[in-house]
């Protein structure tokens, strides 16, 4: 590894956002697109994968667990799989780099293989907490050996036959559900996942999409997940919708600049991960969804976006898990509302890549916004359309969602915000700087390496 200096970034509108833009695919289901191709027996291929760092440190594992996986030069993915039970014991750490999604689903998987892996990852997701989804695979039968407190470097051996189980999540998480149910593909019997608060939904509609036998009950008000162990996986071709969760830096860029008008395509518009859109409407975004459409089993849309004057905002902390990624760039459009949003039901995004309340608490202070923090969530007073003052750095913590939070908060301020570190964001969306950038956005910093 090697340790460059951090390249700040600072971005600046000089004038309103216009054009249309393409946003990469979705960070879920391409980490799920390769896991489960690189499980299905034979060759699956997938189009419009994110090809950020996180779903590279997926694939990186999923060869060295004995998968084929070659990317040609059209940018199309070939998956040989090695079946369900095929999984090979890795002969190095698996490095999950800043993946909470790659690890906590890998260790699910690993858990039924006859298979014992090491997982590393960066600062940020060593100090994740892993005791989620340990205990749940525990309870299978597999063995764990973590760092203190249930965080990374941690080792899994897994066990063959895996011991099918019943579990309710105790917070509402798509990882610990989806870990549970990988492990339940490789364990004889039918292991169930009770889902109090619904979460995003992907693995099990690729699941089924692959031929797992899936079922899912409501009961009681509770979403029951059923899977049939020992599956046959028969290989698919995907095609991975644009991410939603990427989509709402241009889509907030753009109600937050005056005389804004641009057109995001491609977005996934799953009811599950929708809520961040439902959100901005309620707060008077002027947003269009055009072209509404299905692309690969996901209904998608092109959102057409004007500048707004937005009001503030109390969101049903029943919304939470379908936008939980898209809180920070939610704080900046409060920030800049008419009058006052009260955000709460928050605390899981205190455990993200980073404290994702107090940094965005401590960012938006600096650059001039009246917010304070309470222990779920943030209460923030809006200037009512009046720009930020900006001006001053804000530490992003190796947090992709912080650095392009700020870096779309810097076209709404006086002077421009200085992202400490920008090299975070090709983890999820490579291709922000450049995008915003045809939107009309310029970037004050060059990139030299
Ligand atoms: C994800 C689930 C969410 C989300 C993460 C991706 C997934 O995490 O924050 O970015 O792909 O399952 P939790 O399950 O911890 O809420």
């Amino acid at each position: 590894m090697t340790y460059a200096p951090a390249t700040p970034l600072r971005l600046v509108a000089s004038g309103p956002l216009s054009g249309r833009v393409r946003v990469p695919g979705d960070k879920s289901i391409s980490h799920r697109s390769l896991m489960l191709s690189a499980v299905a027996v034979g060759t699956s291929r997938v189009e419009g994968l994110l090809e950020g760092e996180d779903v590279l440190a997926t694939a990186q594992a999923m060869r060295a667990m004995g998968a084929s996986i070659v990317r040609d030069d059209d940018g199309l993915w070939t998956i040989d799989g090695v079946g369900v039970g095929g999984l090979l014991q890795p002969e190095t750490a698996l490095d999950m780099g800043n993946s909470g999604t790659s690890t906590r689903l890998l260790m699910g998987l690993v858990a039924s293989h006859a298979v014992t892996a090491t997982f590393t990852g960066d600062a940020s997701l060593s100090k994740r907490p892993m005791g989620r989804v340990i205990d749940p695979l525990s309870k299978m039968g597999a063995e764990f050996t973590p760092s203190p407190g249930g965080r990374l470097p941690l080792m899994v051996r897994g066990i063959v036959p895996a011991v099918p189980i019943e579990y309710r999540l105790p917070v509402a998480s798509a990882q610990v559900k989806s870990a549970v149910l990988l492990a339940g593909l490789n364990a004889p019997g039918i292991t169930r996942v009770i889902e109090p608060v619904p979460t995003r939904d992907h693995s099990e509609r690729m699941l089924r999409g692959f031929g797992a036998e899936l079922m899912v009950e409501e009961i009681g008000g509770e979403r029951v997940i059923s899977i049939t162990g020992e599956a046959e996986l028969k290989p698919q071709h995907i095609v991975v919708p644009g991410d939603p969760s990427s989509a709402a830096f241009p889509v907030v860029a753009a109600l937050i600049v005056p005389g804004s008008e641009i057109v995001v395509e491609n977005v996934g518009l799953n009811p599950t991960r929708g809520g961040l859109y439902q959100v901005l409407l309620a707060m008077g975004g002027d947003i269009v969804f055009e072209n509404e459409r299905i692309v690969g089993g996901e209904p998608v849309a092109d959102l057409r976006v004007r500048a707004s004057s937005l009001d503030g905002i109390e969101p049903d902390p029943a919304i939470v898990p379908s936008m939980v990624d898209e809180f920070p760039i939610l704080f900046v459009a409060c920030a800049l509302a008419h009058g006052r949003s009260v955000l709460r039901g928050l605390e899981e995004l205190r455990v993200k890549e980073s404290d994702r309340i107090t940094v965005m608490a401590d960012g938006l202070r600096a650059i001039g916004a009246r917010v304070e923090e309470i222990e779920d969530g943030l209460i923030i007073d809006g200037t009512g359309g009046e720009k930020l003052t900006g001006g001053t750095a804000v530490a992003t913590h190796l947090d992709h969602r912080i650095a392009m939070s700020f870096a779309v908060a810097s076209l709404a301020s006086r002077e421009p915000v200085a992202v400490d570190d920008r090299a975070p964001i090709a983890t999820s969306f490579p291709i922000f700087v450049p995008m915003m950038e045809s939107l009309g956005v310029e970037s004050r910093d060059a990139v030299t390496a």
